[in-house]
């Protein structure tokens, strides 16, 4: 039992504890000269009472304290599972209540970090056993070194070269290394820019068709424009790769009420509604897209922390009758 749990301030606290034990003590030496008791026999009771109700009263004042020395020392051993007792209402209170809120952050900034290095080593070594398997099929003369197996082998580099600068990117991004450097700049030149990219030599997916509508014809834009490039490449790339041969891929954006939204539409397959909001989770790919294509899964959650350093919301939306619909919204600042 902790008897003065329910005091907000351990000042009050102290005050009633030394309180109560001069009281006591009181008590005893007026008791100890009624009863006639020798002065040191009732100095010695009126000490001995006094502690004992001390003990009895400050129960739970400092030990959340020494628990929390404790917790803290697990903590820098690794293990971020231990909480203290925070039932007292006091500062102490206060603080093993921001302790354990502390400990469950840290917990989960460590359960991420190892998904992290999980996800990366995975990702790594999808390739890496790829190539090895066919160099040494290349090595035993199995297989002729001829251009679909150089080819391929190629792809596995360029997919290695993809993840490992994406990586970087990120952690660049996640560790705010690199500032915004805003200007404003045109949409339509931007888009068009993109469109070439994406049609040009080294695109992924099917043959699409574009349609670009920005409204207005000379919307323009404040943001970090190779950043937003970035973006938006991603979102084409995606949209080209999932659409079907021949789809259209609609590109749109539109300037209203301090807001510039900006879509990118495809014909494809679109994203089952459960997963609209994980897509943009690092390394999450749908299963058909982790067993076909050469994607890495980081691209929307690189596009979602720039969206987000640009104070900016991205989303994605279904589409009728199929299709996926990636939506950015930016503040007109
Ligand atoms: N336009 C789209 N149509 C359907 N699925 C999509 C689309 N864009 C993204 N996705 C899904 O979201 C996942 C994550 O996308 P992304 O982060 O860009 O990774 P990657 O493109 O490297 O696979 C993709 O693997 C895919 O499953
Ligand atoms: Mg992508």
């Amino acid at each position: 039992m902790r008897p003065l749990d329910f005091l907000s301030s351990i000042k009050v606290k102290l005050g009633i504890v030394i309180v109560a034990a001069v009281a006591a003590t009181v008590a005893v030496t007026g008791l100890g000269a009624w009863a006639d008791i020798p002065w040191v026999v009732g100095g010695v009771l009126a000490g001995a009472i006094s502690l004992t109700m001390v003990q009895f009263l400050a129960r739970g004042m400092t030990s959340p304290l020494r628990e929390m020395t404790t917790a803290a020392k697990e903590m820098a051993q690794g293990d971020y599972e231990r909480r203290v007792t925070a039932t007292s209402r006091d500062e102490v209170g206060e603080l093993a209540r921001v302790f354990n809120q502390m400990s469950a952050e840290l917990a989960e900034t460590d359960r991420l970090r190892r998904d992290l290095v999980a996800n990366v080593s995975h990702e790594l070594r999808t390739p890496i056993s790829a190539l090895q398997a066919v160099l040494e099929n290349l090595v035993d003369g199995v297989e002729p070194p001829d251009p679909v197996t150089l080819r391929s082998m190629l792809e596995q580099v360029e997919r290695l070269g993809r993840l490992a600068n994406q990586l970087l990117d990120l952690s660049r991004l996640e560790s705010g290394a690199v500032p915004l450097q805003t200007q404003p700049f045109e949409v339509k030149e931007l888009v068009e820019r993109i469109v070439r990219e994406a049609r040009g030599p080294g695109h992924r997916g099917p043959d699409v068709n574009f349609e670009v509508r920005i409204s207005p014809p000379t919307l323009s834009l404040i943001a970090d424009p190779e950043r937003f490039h970035q973006v938006m490449t991603n979102l084409v790339a995606n949209a080209v790769r999932h659409s079907p041969g021949g789809g259209t891929v609609e590109i749109v954006a539109a300037g209203s009420d301090g807001k510039i939204r900006f879509e990118v539409a495809d014909e494809g397959p679109g994203i089952p509604e459960g997963e609209r909001g994980r897509v943009f989770e690092r390394f999450y790919r749908s299963d058909a897209a982790r067993s076909s294509d050469g994607g890495t899964g980081l691209g929307l959650s690189i596009a979602r922390w720039i969206v987000e350093l640009h104070h900016g919301e991205i989303h994605a939306e279904g589409r009728e009758p199929a299709g996926c619909r990636m939506v950015v919204e930016l503040p007109e600042i």
